[in-house]
């Protein structure tokens, strides 16, 4: 390790205290960083086969200059009128179903989770919220209640109920009906509400369950777990912090892969490339009733250098066709990791959408036993190797492939040699 490493960890570790954590065996000192690529302090590269924040690409050129010349210019806040987060909400909602007409900013997922929290509540006048079993919403009060990967059930607000998370690999159901299957669980969910006195207020759902293990919902799961919640009075917000802004290749958002359009969709981590954006876009109706409650102000949200890094960030996504990129890109992966596939008895599944790709490990391919040990080595191996992922899921079995959209058929190549060598290595253990 180098020295001036060694010496940082040192430092962190007094300054920080325990709450933090750090990735690898090995943390990394990361100094630099240009496309898919990251550069440590050593000089060594690593091809980043997991942020997804630097969504066009590290420090992309046009993103940084539109946040330099807007901060060399003026940064204030929402209560002027200021251009930029007019038109950036012209053009995000333009990327979204008609309905959805309204933009109110913030600086992070939670807080964008939280948000739509408050405008589910004070429309609905109900409190209830239902949520898949290991999802992440963020780290606020409101929104680490309704995070069951982090909230233990004993912390858990009785206004929260959990339905499974729609896994069709490990989870309870399989076949062609397990969308509805898995649904029926959020009519369970709003009877066990309505068993404590509590009306749902909302479903809401990563549209691709990432803590879950980069769970993709089957066909009809997310429209049919709508409709039931709205039966019940509730809304269906749709989580879009991961899977948004073309990352899943066929389409824009995660929630269109099914014929639904949410109540609320909340974004954040992509949406500037790294500088703190996050919104909320819902129906205007929605939007108001939190207006006639006091209105909604936020000091650094919707700010006129985050409006031109997200500008900036919708620029790119469309002059470089990254969501094009995704799709080709994605598909040229999964199909390398499926022949991987057949020479390790150690993968047990590939799924994924765009460039949002798990690789689940098991050591038992009949019974699907997630091998967990073996998903730790392989992070590691990877990483001393130059490829920077990470694991995931309830048994921290699943690989989490989520790169910059900037990602090529030749970076996908390098990632594939480097995965397949790294994974024999590990078996061979
Ligand atoms: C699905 C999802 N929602 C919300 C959040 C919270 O976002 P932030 O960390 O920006 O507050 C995260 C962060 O990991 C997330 O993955």
């Amino acid at each position: 390790v180098h020295r001036d490493t060694q010496h940082l960890l040192h430092r962190r570790e007094q300054l920080l205290g325990t709450a933090y954590s750090l990735f690898y065996q090995e943390p990394l000192h990361l100094v630099r960083g240009e496309g898919v690529w990251l550069y440590d302090a050593g000089g060594a590269r690593y091809l980043d086969m997991y942020n997804n924040v630097a969504h066009v690409g590290h420090c992309h050129p046009h993103v940084v200059e539109a946040i330099c010349r807007q901060a060399a210019m003026l940064n204030t806040h929402t209560r002027y009128l200021h251009e930029n987060v007019v038109d950036y909400a012209e053009r995000l909602t333009a990327k979204l179903p008609d309905t959805l007409d309204t933009a109110m900013f913030c600086c992070t997922g939670s807080e964008a989770n939280e948000l739509a929290l408050r405008i589910a509540r004070s429309a609905t006048r109900a409190r209830g919220v239902i949520v898949t079993d290991f999802a992440y919403h963020g780290n606020s009060q409101a929104t680490w209640e309704i995070s069951p990967e982090d909230c233990a059930p004993e912390h858990r607000p009785d206004y929260v109920v959990t339905v499974p998370s729609p896994d069709c690999y490990r989870g309870l159901y399989r076949g062609d009906d397990a969308g509805k299957l898995y649904a029926a669980h959020v009519q369970n969910a709003i009877d066990t509400l309505s068993a404590r006195g509590i009306q749902p207020a909302a479903f809401i759902i990563d549209t691709i369950a990432s803590s879950g293990g980069v769970v993709l919902p089957p066909a009809g799961y997310l429209s049919t777990a709508a409709a039931l919640v709205r039966q019940a009075g509730g809304l269906f917000i749709a989580d879009e912090v991961q899977p948004g802004f073309g990352r899943t290749g066929s389409n824009f958002w995660g929630f269109a892969a099914d014929a639904v359009v949410p109540d609320i969709v909340t974004m954040g981590k992509p949406m500037g490339n790294g500088h703190p954006v996050a919104g909320v876009v819902t129906r205007a109706d929605l939007a108001a009733t939190l207006g006639a409650e006091g209105g909604y102000f936020n000091t650094f949200g919707g700010n006129p250098v985050s409006c031109a890094a997200a500008l900036a960030v919708l620029d790119v996504i469309e002059a470089e066709a990254l969501q094009q990129n995704a799709l080709q890109v994605g598909q040229y992966l999964v199909a390398g990791l499926r022949g991987l596939a057949e020479r390790h008895e150690c993968i047990g599944d590939i799924r994924g959408n765009g460039l949002f790709i798990a690789l689940e490990l098991v050591t038992d391919r009949e019974q699907r036993v997630p091998a967990t040990a073996l998903a730790s080595a392989t992070v590691n191996a990877l990483r001393e190797r130059g490829v920077l992922t990470g694991s995931i899921g309830p048994d921290n079995n699943v690989l989490k492939l989520r790169p910059p959209l900037v990602l090529s058929t030749a970076d996908a190549d390098y990632m594939l040699d480097i995965l397949d060598r790294s994974l024999e290595a590990c078996t061979d253990m």
